[in-house]
């Protein structure tokens, strides 16, 4: 799934889980799921990491889900959506 205009991730916490256990409850509990956190090059994707990969109770503290950063606009369409 894509998170569009990530800034710091704080805000991304509770959403990013909630779609993980929705598409679980569709799919299964072992379903691996990609999280990609875009926003603009000079975001500052150190302090994003340390927010989702550091916050107690982060999604992507989840077996099988995976965290990663995309710095290029939204408005170009950084990840081809392969599944909705
Ligand atoms: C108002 S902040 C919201 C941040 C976060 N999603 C939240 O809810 O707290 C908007 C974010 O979108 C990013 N942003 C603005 N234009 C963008 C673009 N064209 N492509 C990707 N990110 C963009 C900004 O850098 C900023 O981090």
């Amino acid at each position: 799934m894509a998170d569009l205009g990530v800034a710091a991730g704080t805000n991304s916490l509770d959403p990013m889980r909630l779609v993980v256990e929705g598409i679980r409850g569709r799919t299964g509990e072992d379903t691996p799921v990609t999280v990609v956190h875009t926003d603009i090059p000079a975001n500052d994707f150190n302090t994003m990491f340390a927010t989702v990969l550091g916050s107690p109770g982060s999604y992507a503290h989840e077996p099988q889900v995976f965290a990663f950063a995309e710095a290029r606009s939204f408005y170009v369409v950084p990840l081809r959506i392969t599944r909705v």
